[in-house]
């Protein structure tokens, strides 16, 4: 197998940790050749808490992608999550230089890093740096203004910044796991490639990952990121409720919440009886089941109350028509979207990951979309400019390792 047509992404989750290796055609399609499932330990919240724990748990992921492919993992797309996660957007303005006025890639390159000189705090980290947009001479909407006459050029950009020490944290993990990073990608936006379709970026569209211990989010519009935040909350928050509702152990709880929780009560009837067992209690003690997904609906409905409150501080409440695609392990949930509709009034639909190919049977499920989405991430960014990608670490590291990538895949 030639080993430059490779990709991997690693997405260290609250709960689980997924290592994903997919090939890339020849005309950029993704075929999962592994993957290497494991349970996540030492991260909390979308966060590294314990580095050991953490490093233990990527490595073990990352051994049985690689068992399964018979590839050696050199380097990786990483997913980054936490609520320490934030954007803003701004413009970049260049004269066009070069004596026929006509815009080069040097010219977006330096629009670009015009839009890049906002004041970030040095304990901020720019993650990425994503092109929304040109005007060109005052034109607004231009997706592409290579080779366009003109005198001046402006970008609009959305900017993703993290904690520099929680990013560091993620990034010394996944290298003391002995792989190198291609590229940090937020979680949200990862997610979105295995999601959204054109049409719905296009026409105004929110994501939302709900993992175990965050929700991670993103606003497109006009085809591109507009706004993301991450919320610090997810599926870990509507078991500890339901633990603590039923008198009951947190695995217990979780199977009990998987098995028979809904958050659409109009789905559940006050007859129908489960038995659980209690904490500290030889016996059992039979509930209502409605009382179950009463814990569960009012702490859903909570999730969606804050999805809308971002909403409405990016400035978009009303005016996402392709309204809310939820995915994530905790939009596996019965009743998940239901309830979003009621609580979000807006369309809402469960995304399972697309656009890939190969080894999918265990992936095909929304808990794998950050994965899946990292793949799709660099399939999609292989032809692209380098000042295309997001800066990592200072604009550093990860970076020159993709461009030495890059120049593997496209000698000369
Ligand atoms: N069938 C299901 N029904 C309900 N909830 C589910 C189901 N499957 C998984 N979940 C929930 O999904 C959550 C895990 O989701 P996911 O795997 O996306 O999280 P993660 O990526 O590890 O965490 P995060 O993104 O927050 O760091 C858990 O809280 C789990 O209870
Ligand atoms: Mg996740």
């Amino acid at each position: 197998m030639d080993r430059e047509t490779v990709l991997v992404g690693i997405d260290a989750g609250t709960t689980i940790v997924t290592t994903l290796i997919g090939e890339v055609g020849r005309t950029g399609e993704v075929s999962i050749i592994g993957y290497g499932i494991t349970p996540s330990a030492g991260m909390k919240k979308g966060m590294v808490a314990n580095i050991d724990q953490t490093v233990n748990s990527i490595a073990a992921s990352i051994e049985k992608a690689e068992r399964l492919s018979g590839y050696k993992i050199g380097s990786a797309f990483v997913a980054v999550g936490g609520s320490h996660i934030s954007s803003q957007n701004s413009r970049g303005v260049v004269a066009v230089s070069g004596h026929k006025r006509e815009v080069s890639r040097e010219d977006v390159a330096r629009a670009t890093d015009a839009a890049k000189a906002v004041q970030v705090p040095s304990n901020r980290e720019i993650l990425h740096v994503l092109p929304r947009g040109y005007i060109v001479d005052g034109q607004e909407g231009i997706k592409d203004p290579l080779g366009m006459s003109a005198v001046r050029l402006e970008v609009e950009t959305h900017i993703v910044a993290g904690a520099a020490t929680s990013v560091q944290n993620l990034s010394k993990c996944v290298t003391n796991a002995n792989v190198q990073i291609d590229e940090l990608v937020v979680n949200s936006l990862a997610a979105a490639e295995a999601t959204l379709t054109d049409t719905e970026k296009e026409l105004g569209v929110l994501i939302a990952d709900i993992g175990g211990g965050t929700t991670d989010l993103a606003i497109f519009t006009d085809g591109a990121a507009y706004h993301t935040a991450v919320l610090p909350v997810g599926g870990i928050n509507v078991t500890n409720d339901v633990a603590i509702g039923l008198r009951t152990s947190l695995d217990l709880a979780e199977e009990i919440k998987i098995k028979h929780g809904s958050a659409d009560l109009s789905d559940v009837q006050p007859e129908e009886l489960l038995n659980v067992a209690v904490l500290g209690e030889g016996g059992g003690q039979t509930i209502q089941r409605r009382k179950l997904c009463e814990v569960i609906e009012a702490r859903m409905s909570e999730i969606y109350s804050l999805i809308g409150e971002e909403v409405k501080r990016s400035g978009h409440d009303g005016l996402l028509p392709a309204g809310v695609v939820l995915t994530g392990g905790g939009a596996r949930l019965a009743g998940a979207a239901e309830l979003a509709r009621e609580v979000l009034q807006m369309p809402v639909r469960i995304a399972s990951p697309q656009g890939v190919g190969g080894l999918m049977d265990q992936l095909s499920n929304p808990a794998f979309s950050t994965s899946i989405g990292l793949l799709l991430w660099g399939a999609r960014h292989i032809g692209d400019e380098p000042m295309s990608y997001s800066t990592g670490a200072g604009g550093g590291a990860g970076v020159g390792r993709l461009m030495e990538w890059l120049r593997g895949l496209f000698p000369g």
